[in-house]
């Protein structure tokens, strides 16, 4: 992916006319009730928003299940989500103090996941479009991350154009956010996601899946300067990789046998994994002139990513902005507003809404 300077890429006309500002933003969404599904991996989620108003967000995580075999299982997941998705659906619609016959939608991911795990979302939504007569819109995963800052939670709204860190278990990018429904991906891993390199690590270290909350519960009492573990392709900011990381700690739990100070490793992992995400989505904020930087994604839960990227962002005048806890991890929320965007631009799927393991972004 080659970097392009600032100001040096043709907007196309229909990137142009996407370009929203944030005094406008509240009419980009529809102001209706709508059904939200999530089932892209191991979390079985529904939600339902109305405009940029979260009414309910259920989340039913198949942690401890995967946690057994240290992983995702990708029968494993489907099956769990066949026995969860109408408890959750149920659950999200009471929560909301919302009946079936008030919704004037259906927001589902069908795109890029787990096959068999997407499909249950999405026979879901068809279902529920087809009984209700009521709209459905197939989202994008990833689009529902980048516009997760946009849930109306009393904070300060992202502006347009913004440069975004997307960090989660199956992604690590940078993406230039200039307007709802224009995004460019302007760096990417080569391999290992942010969030696999935390999971992989914790698991080395005898904390458990998933790893990030327990890398950096563990990190809290350690010294990130005990062991030393690199930073890939510290020059160009496109790219990330942390595979060599992953090594680095299996290497460095086999060198050290029992006498490894957990807390110390969670702590240097941590660190390492931190400055690259940072100073990478610096660098290129800074690149492209941007005024506002956006962190989005389950890694993006990670306390301390979170402390550094705002007090980076400001000390060079950009502001910074990040979604709830809740928003962050998966969630069928995100997936409602990016959702509600669509249907209020007049996007509809029919029936044959099809799953996508991989795709790209809209
Ligand atoms: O977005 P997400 O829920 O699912 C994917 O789309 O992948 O992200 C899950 C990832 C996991 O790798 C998990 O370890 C990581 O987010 N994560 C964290 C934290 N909470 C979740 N990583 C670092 N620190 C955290 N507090
Ligand atoms: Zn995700």
């Amino acid at each position: 992916m080659a970097l392009r300077p600032a100001g040096m890429d043709a907007l196309s006309e229909s990137a142009m006319s996407i370009i929203r500002s944030t005094d406008e933003l509240d009419a980009q969404f529809l102001e209706a009730p709508i059904l939200a599904i999530e089932t892209s991996c191991d979390e079985t989620a529904a939600a339902v928003v109305q405009g940029r108003r979260v009414l309910s967000n259920v989340v039913a995580s198949q942690v401890e299940m995967h946690e057994k075999w240290g992983g995702v299982v990708p029968e494993a997941a489907a099956r769990a989500h066949v026995e969860s998705i109408v408890p959750v659906i149920r659950e999200a619609l009471s929560d909301a103090r919302i009946e079936f016959g008030a919704l004037k939608g259906v927001a589902v991911t069908n795109r890029p996941g787990l096959v068999g795990a997407l499909s249950v979302g999405v026979t879901a939504a068809k279902t529920l479009a087809f009984g209700l007569r009521i709209p459905l819109v197939g989202v994008h995963h990833l689009e529902g991350h980048l516009l997760s800052p946009f849930a109306s939670t009393g904070k300060d709204l992202p502006a347009f154009p913004h440069v975004c860190l997307l960090a989660s278990g199956g992604h690590t990018e940078v993406v230039r956010v200039r307007g709802l429904g224009a995004y460019e991906l302007v760096a990417a891993t080569i391999d290992d996601a942010a969030g696999e390199a935390f999971d992989k690590s914790a698991r080395l270290l005898g904390l458990g899946y998933p790893g990030g909350k327990a890398i950096q519960d563990a990190a809290e009492s350690g010294d990130p300067k005990r062991y030393k573990l690199p930073r890939a392709l510290e020059s160009d900011p496109t790219r990330f990789s942390f595979s060599g990381l992953k090594t680095a700690v299996l290497r460095l739990v086999q060198t050290s046998g029992k006498k490894i100070d957990v807390p110390d490793a969670a702590a240097s992992l941590q660190e390492a994994i931190l400055d690259v995400l940072v100073s990478k989505t610096i660098r290129l904020a800074e690149l492209y002139g941007a005024k506002q930087v956006t962190l989005v994604g389950g890694v993006a839960a990670n306390g301390p990513l979170r402390a550094r990227m705002e007090q980076e962002s400001k000390r060079r005048g950009m502001a910074f902005a990040t979604p709830d806890l809740s928003l962050c991890t998966d969630n069928a929320a995100m997936i409602g507003l990016a959702g509600s965007f669509r249907l209020c631009a007049g996007e509809r799927d029919d029936l044959s809404l099809d799953t996508l393991p991989n795709a790209p972004l809209p």
